[in-house]
């Protein structure tokens, strides 16, 4: 019998077709109130389940006794119990490597971005302001020639470090669990304690994975020792920033700017401080949000999903036992 799977996120025609060779497809286009009762009723003998974002924990395994794999469309996995799914026998996998050129593209722009000023400038321009040639007032600060420092020098950090040594003649510090001799080698990254990294940075760019160890792992203490002229780029999850914390160093001037692509509760409301604040630039989590990245992701994915239905190990198996 074909094993039947879920599609629970929006994927190009060609995906869907790619997997109804294999097995029976189900899609939705997204979950909510709507739809999430079909779903959990297709869910009762679903063996596969592909999308991004959607918490797998032991309440909606209880609701889906034949799964074998979770194939998220996404480099970041804290949505997947992985003690939970090894301990049911269920596969969990990612999509590495595909985005990191991608998303080290944007951290590098959020970084432009802020330091120029650019989003606010634009509006400027737009609002019919541009009656002068630019005074200091609206200035920004350089990039290049300046330290960076990457906490998470995983595959994005040293993608971003990569454009930073090579294209700014930037000065790379990090922060990591390990050390990365390659990183050291190529970009002369020095390998530093959090701390220091705040301390001496300009620019701060954060890409750590949300694990149990890294919630809240940038707050007061790393803001406060950041410089007053540092940028803060958050490219990694919501959770890894205490976001008050933020908001106040940003208010009080303890930072020069942000740039962030995630957020503690994403959509951003409308009333959240940061809709207010010049210095902050803000986009809607899309790292990986290009046309080719999100098809290269969406096919790694669905592979990973069809070779374990078919009991090979996928490539990018995260609960290798
Ligand atoms: C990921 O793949 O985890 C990214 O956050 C998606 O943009």
């Amino acid at each position: 019998m074909r094993p039947k799977v879920i599609v629970y996120k929006k994927v190009e025609p060609a995906i869907a077709a790619y997997l109804r060779q294999w097995c029976d497809v189900v899609l939705f286009d997204a979950l909510d109130e709507r739809t999430l009762p079909d779903f959990y009723r297709e869910l009762e003998d679903a063996e596969g389940l592909l999308g991004s974002g959607l918490r797998i924990d032991n309440e909606l395994l209880d609701r889906a006794p034949r799964l074998k794999i979770v194939s998220n469309i996404s480099v970041g996995y804290d949505n997947l119990d992985i003690p939970a799914m090894s301990s049911r026998g269920v596969m969990a996998t990612n999509t590495p490597d595909v985005l990191s050129d991608t998303v080290a593209d944007l951290m590098i722009g959020l970084m432009l971005a802020v330091a120029r000023r650019i989003p606010e400038l634009d509006l400027y321009v737009k609002a019919g302001e541009w009656k002068s040639p630019a005074a200091p007032g609206l200035f920004g600060v350089d990039v290049h020639h300046k330290t960076l420092g990457i906490i998470g020098m995983g595959r994005i950090g040293a993608a971003i470090a990569k454009r930073a040594y090579h294209g700014f003649d930037m000065n790379i510090l990090y922060h990591n669990r390990s050390r990365n001799a390659d990183a050291e080698r190529l970009y002369q990254a020095s390998y530093t304690s959090l701390e220091e990294l705040c301390r001496n940075a300009d620019f701060i760019c954060l890409m750590a994975p949300l694990t149990p160890d890294t919630v809240n792992l940038i707050g007061e203490k790393e803001f406060r020792l950041m410089k007053q002229t540092a940028i803060f780029v958050n490219g990694s999850r919501g959770a890894t920033v205490d976001e008050a914390a933020l908001v106040r160093a940003l208010r009080e001037g303890e930072i020069r700017g942000a740039g962030l692509d995630v957020f503690q509760t994403e959509p951003l409301g409308e009333k959240h401080p940061f809709q207010n604040m010049a210095n902050v630039v803000t986009v809607p989590h899309i790292g990986s949000a290009t046309a080719e990245t999100r098809m290269k992701m969406a096919e790694y994915a669905a592979e990973n999903l069809v070779l374990g239905l078919q009991g090979k190990v996928p490539p990018a198996l995260l609960n290798r036992e």
